[in-house]
C-alpha cells in the first residue's frame, strides 16, 4: 500500500494565496490554511495533506531533501536557484517576466565598453548575456534593484516587472524581455516514484481546474 500522506510546500505570499485559493477550488477542505494565524504547518485532514509554508527557494530546498513531497513556488526562483527536483505543472498565476531594464531611452548596447547590470538574480542574468555573447558586470542587489541605475551603479536592471508601475515611476522602461514567469508545481525525485497514485491524482484535479 503506497503511503498516502502528501506534504506540499507553499511560497509564502502572493503565491500562498493563490495556491489556497487553487487547492479550495478543486474541492479541498482549505479551512485550517485560511485560518493559519502564524502557523507554519497546516492541513487537509481529509485528503492526509500537510501543508508548510516557506520562503520560495526554501520551498525548492524542502523539496529536494525530500521532506516535501511537492512545491508550489515561481519560475524566477526555480531560474536562479536550480536543484533536483521534477517540475510538474505550469499552474497559470502569478504571471509576470524577467526583464532588462534601462532609464527611459537609453540603449543599452550601444558603445563598446562592458555593461553593468545590477540585479537580485545574478544567475538569470548571466545566463541570459552568455547565450547572447555578451560580456556584462552583474551587481547583485537584494532589493529596489531599480535604483542601481538611477544612481549610475548600471547600465541597466535585470528585474521581476509584473505591472511595470515600479519602472515608470523611477523613469526606467523594459529594454529587452528576459523570461515569462508563473508559479510552478514542483516534486521530489523519489515521492513522484513512490507516491506516484497520490500525486497524479492531485495533478489531475489541478490540470483538470485549469482547462
Ligand atoms: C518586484 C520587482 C519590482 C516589482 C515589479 O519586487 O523587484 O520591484 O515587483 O512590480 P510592478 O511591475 O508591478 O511594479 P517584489 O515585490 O517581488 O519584491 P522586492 O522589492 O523584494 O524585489
Amino acid at each position: 500500500m503506497e503511503n498516502r500522506k502528501v506534504r506540499i510546500a507553499l511560497t509564502k505570499g502572493r503565491i500562498e494565496n493563490k495556491a489556497v485559493d487553487l487547492l479550495e477550488k478543486i474541492g479541498y477542505d482549505v479551512t485550517d490554511l485560511r485560518e493559519k494565524g502564524r502557523r507554519l504547518i497546516l492541513s487537509i485532514p481529509d485528503e492526509e495533506i500537510e501543508v508548510v509554508l516557506a520562503k520560495a527557494a526554501d520551498v525548492i530546498t524542502y523539496v529536494e531533501h525530500g521532506v516535501c513531497d511537492l512545491g508550489v513556488v515561481g519560475k524566477d526562483t526555480i531560474m536562479e536557484h536550480g536543484g533536483r527536483f521534477f517540475e510538474i505543472a505550469d499552474l497559470g498565476f502569478g504571471k509576470c517576466k524577467f526583464a532588462l531594464a534601462v532609464k527611459n531611452g537609453v540603449n543599452f548596447y550601444e558603445g563598446y565598453g562592458v555593461k553593468t547590470v545590477a540585479t537580485k538574480y545574478p544567475e538569470v542574468t548571466r545566463t541570459f548575456f552568455e547565450a547572447k555573447g555578451i560580456d556584462v558586470d552583474i551587481v547583485k542587489i537584494e532589493g529596489s534593484v531599480e535604483l542601481a541605475p538611477l544612481v549610475g551603479l548600471a547600465d541597466g536592471i535585470v528585474d521581476i516587472v509584473e505591472t511595470g508601475t515600479t519602472l515608470k515611476e523611477n523613469g526606467l522602461e523594459v529594454y529587452e524581455d528576459v523570461a515569462p514567469i508563473s508559479a510552478r508545481l514542483i516534486a521530489n525525485t523519489v515521492s513522484i516514484k513512490l507516491k506516484q497514485e497520490r500525486i497524479q491524482e492531485i495533478v489531475r484535479l489541478i490540470e483538470e481546474n485549469l482547462k
